[in-house]
């Protein structure tokens, strides 16, 4: 296909879900800030996406999406990422081929379309995995089709490329696994081993970091640089507390100590009410939430940590000061 063929087709494709070219631009201009690349690689992000729509190449890179113990928070997260509409295209360049909560099928058709896929796309495709797994009573507090969690996720990690372990309960067992953990809800580390699994954890995750990990993946054709907990550096390589904009009032000692003093109208840190972003690496400063108009700090509320391991159980109760601990 000549180039301008291909220009004029990517228009009308954008323009199909309501994306400018321009808006597109910007997207991945955000992708390549995000995912830490130089600005020049702008284009070369955009063309490695362009490349990627059904039009060019036939195949889409297929993405599995299996949901365990959760409350599908993540999934919501992920579909009101910072540019829906680009998302969407996005979306339009990879193949969804099972997601329960986004698919029309359901019971045994549902299972069907994901045994097709899984057979078509071994050893090819990207699985996302959202949710806990509950290991009590043999697995039942989460069945599917008439299978446990964990013999799904098995079989599905058996064939998949790479597992993005997607939200605080896949990476570590999140809410269902805080204390009394009634049903011995886990991450999905041992379930899912030895495939190359990547890390992004929050309570619900920030969908612009699962794209940027997306896009990279597709872009480079591997998973972006991971730290020692296997989460992406570009979004776990930092703790709030050291890009958080009421760090001044931090290092003043200038505190807040309830949400209706002088102190806290003036935007003085909220340590004293209990802020754990000083114990929490996540990319809320940067790239916020809500079509980056705020964040949970900037909004004027604790960073409860949301991303960290064990949260509910280390860092509560919420509004205290977290026992023992110096700030980073
Ligand atoms: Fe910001 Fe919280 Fe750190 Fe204070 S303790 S500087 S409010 S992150
Ligand atoms: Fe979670 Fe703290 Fe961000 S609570 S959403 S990591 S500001």
């Amino acid at each position: 296909m000549n180039s301008e063929r291909v220009e004029r087709n990517l228009d009308a494709a954008f323009e199909s879900v309501g994306v400018s070219r321009r808006d597109f631009m910007k997207f991945c201009g955000a992708m390549t800030a995000l995912l830490g690349l130089p600005p020049v690689f702008t284009a070369r992000v955009a063309r490695a996406l362009e490349n990627r729509m059904p039009f060019v190449k036939e195949r889409r890179p297929s993405v599995l999406w299996l949901n365990l113990q959760s409350c599908t928070g993540c999934t919501e997260s992920f579909t009101r990422a910072d540019h829906p509409s680009v998302a969407e295209a996005v979306l339009n360049m990879i193949s969804l081929d099972f997601n329960e909560t986004l698919q029309a099928a359901s019971g045994t058709e549902a299972e069907a379309a994901c045994e097709a896929a899984m057979k078509e796309n071994h050893g090819k495709y990207i699985l996302v995995v959202e949710g806990s797994l509950p290991a009590a009573d043999s697995g039942r507090y989460c069945v599917m089709c008439g299978k446990t969690g964990e013999t799904f996720l098995k079989k599905m990690a058996g064939g998949a490329a790479c597992v993005i372990a997607l939200g605080t309960c896949a990476v570590y067992g999140g809410l269902p696994a805080a204390s009394p953990n009634p049903t011995d809800a886990r991450s999905i580390d041992d379930a899912v081993a030895p495939a190359a699994v990547v890390k992004i954890p929050g309570c619900p995750p920030i969908g612009d970091v699962l794209m940027a990990t997306i896009v990279h993946y597709l872009f480079f054709g591997r998973l972006p640089s991971l730290d020692s907990e296997k989460r992406p550096r570009f979004a776990y390589g930092k703790f709030i507390h050291e890009q958080c904009r009421r760090h001044y009032h931090f290092e003043n000692a200038e505190m807040s100590t309830s949400f209706d003093d002088e102190a806290y109208r003036g935007g003085y840190c909220l340590f004293p009410m209990g802020c754990k972003g000083a114990f929490t690496k996540n990319a809320c400063t940067v790239i916020r939430w809500n079509m980056g108009s705020n964040w949970c700090v900037g909004a004027g509320h604790p960073c409860v940590g949301c991303s960290e391991k064990d949260f509910w159980d280390k860092f509560t109760p919420f509004y205290a000061l977290a026992e023992g601990r110096n700030p980073q």
